[in-house]
């Protein structure tokens, strides 16, 4: 996503209209076949698999088949590396240390996780995925970086209860691009369940795709969510929650939220 989408214009843009639509394809005439394509597969994928997880599995799957890291959101090697590293160093200024023990939500082919296994102890990361495809590539992550020896868990999932996993565990959960391609009622599930796995001191940073207009999806891919209404949702599941202001700096589209069983620093009451 380019850096300008936290533009204040594009923060307003709803690209569900039909006016936005139209004015994109006119200016942008070559991704309009790229898109038509786009809206069959998702009429089709949505056809076979009515669940958001189903579908969107199958969408991994077909993405992963072409090129695994461009389906995790990076069409270039270097954008991937790039990308990796800047979810890694935010949470090293934020203090992961080696000790803390990490679940990665949605950990896709270990863009960043391979940069979280090599720094945690040995066993102490935990991947999960609702993709079997891009789980096979993180496998394939982990053997390139010679990073085995690390034991990590990577698990495959079909929902977000996070029912598997032992209650006041996680020193950090980390969910990054997942919830940009989430439908509420997930984000909803997983905020209810999260609290449970953290630590008492531990935190949840998740990014997500923020409008300041209309809350809006394109196709069933990717979904625009207002600041409020995540805010709104963490804390009816009792956990305090803020907008990470010094996420919003780094060259990403997305915005990134905390939350926490207790209260965070700088949070607005
Ligand atoms: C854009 S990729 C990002 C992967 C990784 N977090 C990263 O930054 O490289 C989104 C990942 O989330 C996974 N995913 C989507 N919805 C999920 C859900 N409800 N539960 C777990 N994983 C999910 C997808 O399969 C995919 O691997």
């Amino acid at each position: 996503m380019p850096v300008d989408a936290k533009s204040p214009r594009k923060l307003r843009n709803n690209r569900a209209a039909l006016t936005h639509k139209v004015r994109y394809a006119l200016t942008h005439p070559r991704r309009v076949t790229q898109y038509l394509r786009r809206a069959g597969r998702d009429a089709w994928l949505r056809l076979k698999h009515p669940d958001h997880v189903g579908y969107y599995r199958a969408v991994m799957a077909s993405d992963t088949r072409r090129n695994p890291e461009a389906a995790v959101g990076s069409q270039t090697h270097e954008r991937w590396l790039a990308l990796g590293q800047m979810q890694f160093d935010y949470l090293i200024e934020h203090g992961l240390r080696p000790e803390h023990r990490m679940l990665d939500i949605g950990c896709g082919n270990l863009r960043g996780g391979w940069r979280f296994i090599s720094h945690l102890d040995t066993g102490n990361y935990y991947g999960i995925d609702i993709s079997p495809d891009i789980l096979m590539a993180a496998k394939k992550t982990l053997v390139e970086r010679r990073l085995q020896d690390k034991l990590p868990h990577l698990t495959i999932t079909g929902d977000l209860t996070l029912d598997f996993l032992p209650s006041d565990h996680f020193d950090v959960i980390h969910a990054h691009s997942v919830f940009s391609h989430s439908p509420l009622e997930v984000v909803d599930e997983c905020l209810a369940n999260v609290g449970r796995v953290l630590t008492d001191t531990g935190f949840f940073d998740f990014t997500f795709d923020r409008t300041e207009g209309t809350e809006h999806q394109v196709l069933h891919e990717d979904f625009y969510y207002r600041t409020e209404t995540l805010l709104a949702l963490a804390r009816k599941h009792g956990l305090h929650a803020r907008l990470m202001e010094d996420w919003e700096e780094r060259p990403h589209g997305q915005s990134k939220m905390r939350v926490s069983r207790t209260p965070l620093a700088g949070e607005a009451v």
